[in-house]
């Protein structure tokens, strides 16, 4: 793809899951890719695999050592590492430590990596952010609320980064997909056994998504296509939608 031949991108959380499946296509588009991940033998294996350089470390603060690797410039950013946290429950004891860490991974790594972007992409005019939403950034995920507050503040980061600095070259992508086979699903519990594993698909699917949508030049980016169903569901009716999702809350309920 012309787009991404050549290009020198970061993929942060690419040891496994989404973000290795993410490397492995840039790589293999031609891009030269800096695999990021707290884990660093599982950054480094996966570089050594696609022929990438594995930078490890907290996806907050990684820009400048993965310009450094990459010879001093950033065209595509993969703001994928995530956390999710059960809990959050507000019937439950107050979690801080999980939403802060939530707040810190979901949201503020992005906010970071576009300080740490933007000067060099808007003085040329051209720059790719890549964020690694999910559905629960637009709907939300039963039994956590740390994840489905955090998820929407990191599309809403997407969005205005898109509408404020889109006529200035800057793209701008939000993956929001439901169920994928990671072991972030595997943790996921009684919850994402409910919600999630049946209609789950393959971190594969999540980058030939990407990739059309990075053809198509859209921003929103839907794995599973019938998010946009539920979506325009929420929005045209929340009370309906409200109820609709309290029922699943209670069917959780009864049988987790
Ligand atoms: N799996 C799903 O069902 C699903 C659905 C929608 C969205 N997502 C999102 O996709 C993204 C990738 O998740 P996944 O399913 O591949 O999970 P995963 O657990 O397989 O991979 C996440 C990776 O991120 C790394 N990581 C965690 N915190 C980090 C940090 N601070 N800095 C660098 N690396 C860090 C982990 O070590 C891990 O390798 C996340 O943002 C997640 O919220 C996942």
């Amino acid at each position: 793809m012309e787009a991404v031949q050549g290009a020198k991108v970061v993929v942060t959380g690419a040891g496994g899951g989404i973000g290795a499946a993410l490397a492995r296509r840039f790589a293999g588009q031609g891009a030269q890719v800096v695999v990021n991940d707290l884990d660093a033998g599982r950054a480094r294996a996966v570089a050594d695999e696609i022929g990438g350089i594995a930078v490890p470390g907290d996806a907050s603060s990684v820009v400048p050592d993965a310009r450094d690797a990459l010879g001093g410039t950033v065209d595509v950013y993969c703001a994928n590492a995530g956390v999710g946290r059960d809990g959050g429950d507000p019937g439950a004891p107050l979690d801080e430590r999980g939403w802060a860490l939530s707040w810190d991974v979901n949201v503020m790594a992005h906010v970071r990596a576009a300080h740490a972007l933007l000067p060099e992409w808007l003085e040329r005019g051209s720059g790719r952010f890549v964020s690694t939403v999910s559905a629960a950034g637009l709907l939300t995920m039963i039994g956590t609320a740390p994840y489905s507050v955090t998820k929407h503040g990191a599309y809403a980061f997407a969005e205005w980064l898109s509408l404020t600095y889109r006529h200035r070259g800057v793209k701008v992508h939000a993956i929001c997909p439901q169920g994928v086979r990671t072991d972030m699903l595997t943790a996921s519990g009684s919850a994402g056994d409910l919600v999630l594993r049946p209609t789950a698909i393959e971190p594969d699917d999540v980058a030939d998504a990407l990739f059309h949508g990075i053809d198509e030049d859209r921003f929103l980016i839907l794995p599973h296509p019938e998010v946009a169903e539920y979506y325009q569901a929420r929005a045209a009716d929340p009370e309906r939608w409200l109820g609709g999702m309290n029922r699943i809350q209670r069917h959780w309920e009864s049988t987790g």
